[in-house]
């Protein structure tokens, strides 16, 4: 064969291409909007992607959240909701696929995670007690504090450097876990709230080899375990990928195996399972279930709908199968690897290694120039935006909030642009205009200059908070 000049993906890495394993039956036209209109639509939005409308944006990369693409069969269980207020057909399904997937006997549903997160916090934490965990999550946290927790990241350092190469750089250092429970007490550790991947550090797994020890230190000490599983399908590919001994096994025993080190779970669906809106929380202990089972008819709905339709029911119930199909997640995983691949080859910094669902711009080294109090990832999603119409969002000091003893703004080590892949919506080519954008943007990066903020809202600031150019 002669040399070829243009070459494939495969090709460029010497081996043969994969595909999705799907084929696109229906599509959304989405149309790119001028720069000067891009420029209104940001001044607008004060320089906030969550407040820009979708119909200003090109790619949408703002979250994976909801956002995935449904299967033909998701859309045909759709068409068999089962509207009864009480005992739905369609509540049993998903039931049954929480207990053969994820391993829990016992399973609540919620309307999305924080409407879970909400219900484990006000069961199970006491007021003043602690809870260590693998990095903060923005609405994990705040429940918890709201149920008068206290946060502990006892993630291991190099989760908070975006340049180490760590391979499961979401593991729980159980040192820092031991001496909190020295200084403290195991009476006053409510749990440990585990994150599998961990968003907030750029989507990093957790090892087996980690969660296991990490039971063996919690039942020394007669601590529970409790799993954000959000995006445990994509923790458990790269326990696959990386681990050894889980090569040959499958992505959902993969999943089982990891669950049962822990006591239960709370899930946003709307990420991992495959559906547009949905949640639940499952755990083991009949008690607590029994207590959990009364809080959700408080909060969300009766205990075999908590705030979903019976056809939402059974679209999560249908993509909670599809979501642990070793090929699905491996062309998911794949795509985000493909656009990072790119981006450090173009010697652009990122997170590394390349997470699960998104590609994390490291802003503090696109910007030294600005100071972390004027947001230099809040103001790098914006010259994406403004490039492009490219939506991604900050994880950084924004998304950090207030120390609610002190008032300070919280300064993570991470500074972070998050750009979240939708699961099946976008092709090769999307990902090809991203990675120009960011290079675009990367290459005009000395003359840009930050935000400060002109109106903060109290919780959860950076869904709303508004900003100005300084
Ligand atoms: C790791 C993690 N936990 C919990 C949540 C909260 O879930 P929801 O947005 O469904 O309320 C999210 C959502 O982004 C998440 O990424």
């Amino acid at each position: 064969m002669t040399d070829l000049t243009f070459k494939t993906m495969g090709q460029q890495f010497g081996r043969r291409s994969w595909a999705e394993p799907w084929k696109i039956k229906m599509v959304e036209p989405i149309e790119v909007i001028d720069r000067e209109a891009r420029e209104r639509a940001l001044e607008e939005g004060g320089y906030n992607t969550f407040l820009l409308r979708s119909a200003d944006v090109y790619i949408d990369l703002l979250t994976d959240s909801g956002t995935s693409a449904m299967s033909d069969r998701q859309w045909a269980g759709i068409m068999m909701g089962d509207e009864a207020y009480a005992g739905s057909r369609n509540f049993y399904h998903l039931e049954e696929a929480v207990q053969t997937y994820y391993g829990y006997r016992y399973v609540v549903p919620t309307h999305q995670g924080r409407g879970a997160e909400h219900l484990i916090s006000q069961t199970v934490i006491k007021s003043g007690q602690y809870v260590p965990g693998n990095m903060y999550f923005t609405t994990t946290r705040l429940h918890q504090e709201l149920a008068g927790g206290v946060f502990v990241d006892v993630i291991i350092d190099e989760a908070h450097d975006p340049a180490s190469l760590y391979l499961f750089k979401g593991n729980v250092d159980l040192d820092k876990l031991e001496a909190l429970i020295e200084q403290v007490g195991a009476d006053n550790v409510a749990y440990v709230s585990l994150a599998g991947t961990v968003n907030m550090a750029g989507g990093q797994p957790v090892s087996m080899a980690n969660v296991r020890a990490l039971r063996k230190v919690c039942d020394k000490h007669g601590i529970r375990i409790y799993l954000d599983a959000t995006r445990m399908v994509e923790n458990a590919y790269f326990i696959q990928q990386r681990e050894e001994g889980y090569a040959d096994k499958s992505i959902a025993e993969i999943l089982l195996e990891f669950c049962g080190y822990t006591d239960g779970a709370w899930m946003s669906a709307k990420k991992d399972n495959l559906v547009n809106i949905g949640g639940w929380l499952a755990v083991n202990d009949r008690d607590l279930f029994d207590a959990l089972r009364n809080m959700v008819v408080v909060y969300e709905g009766l205990h075999t709908y908590g705030g979903m339709a019976g056809r939402d029911m059974e679209a999560l119930a249908i993509g909670i199968v599809e979501g642990v199909q070793d090929d699905h997640v491996h062309s998911r995983v794949g795509q985000v690897l493909y656009l990072g691949e790119l981006l450090t080859d173009w010697g652009i910094p990122i997170v590394h290694p390349v997470g699960g669902h998104g590609i994390f711009l490291d802003a503090k080294g696109f910007y030294p120039h600005i100071p972390q109090d004027q947001f230099p990832a809040q103001t790098l999603a914006a010259e994406l935006y403004l490039d492009s119409g490219v939506r991604g969002m900050e994880r950084g000091v924004v998304s950090a909030g207030r120390d609610p003893k002190t008032g300070d703004h919280r300064y993570p080590a991470l500074e972070l642009t998050r750009l979240a892949i939708p699961r099946r919506v976008y092709t090769q080519a999307h990902m090809d205009v991203v990675a120009e954008s960011i290079k675009s943007v990367y290459d005009g990066r000395e003359q840009t200059r930050g935000l400060k903020m002109v109106y903060e809202p109290q919780y959860l600031r950076f869904f709303q908070a508004r900003f100005e150019r300084v």
